[in-house]
């Protein structure tokens, strides 16, 4: 009765872990599980190819043990039987060390093949096989953001990366503090930058339109896991629009609003040292140029006035320490009023040089529940209809406050769960 009991147990044990696991696929904006792009394609065929020849080694195994316990078992009625004893047969022996070597060999070559197609940094062909132009972006990781400068095109921006479907996106990376690694699991794999002058090289090509999810990879300090990111893929025609809109931007534009005129000059007081707006090498914080498309603020906080005037007056840091410790901007020597935080905050939340935002890739990729998380900023405008303000207020700065207090990435810890 007992041996049942445990038998019992170590089924139901295993049917729950299979549950569980079948709920690994996670979301398609970041799910390795879920590829859409060229390099996370190559790498599932690998974990697909290698699974299932860990499979078949399982199950010959599992079939040829229960074959042998079953028949060879003690009988109840000739309790001193004894199977035939084997040693050293060679051609057992000859079987069990040739058919790992095959299966290594078939898991070996598609493996070393794909890992040089995704090193292979050279230049795409034309049907004439004449060298095509590459989109080269610069890409430099620090505490806690990404910096990305596209090359030959006077466009810089941070932490949201435009790319235009459908084409191979070559990446020069590198670091400007400690390592960090840059992986958008769902178009690619992980590539470390360097901050010893060494640059890494790698391409991304995603085949949907879609905002995928980016995470650093490699610890870098204690904000490390909230080093989140955005790869926004748009058609081709929306992307070179995005470029060229971006390309005219320079800072100067007076923004519309009295408020957000004030900002402005308290901005380029007080932010200029640091931060950038146009096309400019890295500083050392991220360029503003579109900060007001920007889907999260700090790469994971939902993104609103609340949050925003926190982090300008907090430097980063949130009223009880979370929002990015250990970010850079906690050096800053600017002193500002709430009020004027308020008015640098709508002065940035203006800033949107382009009709091109992640919403135009929004179509097609993204079930409801997806859209929801990858656009708080809509949701609450929808919810707001019909409350008052000041309803609506409480509700953002409760949300806001539960975020921080969590500690560190209420707003990306669903996400996370799917690493
Ligand atoms: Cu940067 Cu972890």
């Amino acid at each position: 009765m007992k041996g049942w009991m445990s038998k019992f147990k170590a089924i139901f044990a295993l049917v729950v872990l299979a549950l569980v696991l079948s709920g690994c696929t996670g979301k398609p904006f970041l799910s390795a599980l879920q590829p859409k792009g060229e390099g996370a394609e190559m790498i599932y065929d690998l974990m697909i190819l290698s699974i299932i020849i860990m499979l078949v080694v399982f199950v010959v195994v599992m079939v040829i043990y229960t074959f042998v316990i079953v028949k060879y078992r003690q009988k109840k009625d000739d309790p001193d039987f004894m199977p035939k004893q084997t040693e050293g047969n060679h051609a057992l022996e000859t079987l069990w060390t040739v058919i790992p070597i095959i299966l290594l060999l078939i898991l070996a070559v598609p493996t070393v093949q794909y890992t040089f197609a995704l090193a292979d940094t050279s230049p795409e062909l034309n049907e004439e096989g004449e060298e095509q132009d590459s989109l080269w972006v610069n890409i430099t990781g620090a505490q806690y953001w990404w910096h990305f400068e596209y090359q030959d095109m006077e466009v810089s921006t941070s932490q949201e990366l435009y790319i235009p479907v459908d084409r191979r996106v070559y990446l020069s990376m590198g670091s400007q503090d400690v390592i960090h690694s840059f992986w958008v699991p769902s178009i690619d794999g992980k590539m470390d930058v360097n901050p010893t002058g060494n640059t890494n090289e790698m391409t991304l090509l995603a085949k949907e339109e879609g905002v995928y999810w980016g995470k650093c990879a490699e610890l870098c300090g204690p904000s490390h896991s909230i080093m989140d990111f955005k790869v926004i893929a748009v058609s081709p025609g929306e992307f070179e629009q995005w470029i060229k809109d971006m390309q005219g931007v320079t800072g100067e534009e007076t923004p519309e609003s009295a408020t957000a005129q004030e900002g402005q000059q308290l901005f380029q007081d007080n932010c200029m040292t640091c931060h950038a707006i146009g096309s400019s090498p890295n500083k050392i914080g991220p360029n503003l140029t579109n900060f007001g498309d920007r889907i999260k603020l700090g790469g994971y906080l939902d993104y609103n006035k609340e949050n925003l005037v926190e982090w300008i007056q907090t430097k980063g840091l949130g009223e009880d320490g979370n929002m990015k410790p250990g970010n850079q901007m906690t050096s800053a020597p600017y002193e500002l009023s709430d009020e004027e935080a308020a008015k640098i905050a709508e002065y940035l939340m203006t800033l949107s040089p382009s009709g091109i935002t992640p919403e135009n890739a929004k179509d097609g990729v993204y079930k409801d529940s997806d859209l929801k998380s990858l656009f708080p900023k809509e949701e609450e405008e929808t919810e707001g209809q019909g409350e008052s303000q000041e309803d609506n207020k409480d509700e953002e700065s409760s949300q806001g406050s539960d975020e921080s207090s969590d500690g560190s990435n209420e707003g990306s810890s669903e996400e996370n769960n799917d690493e």
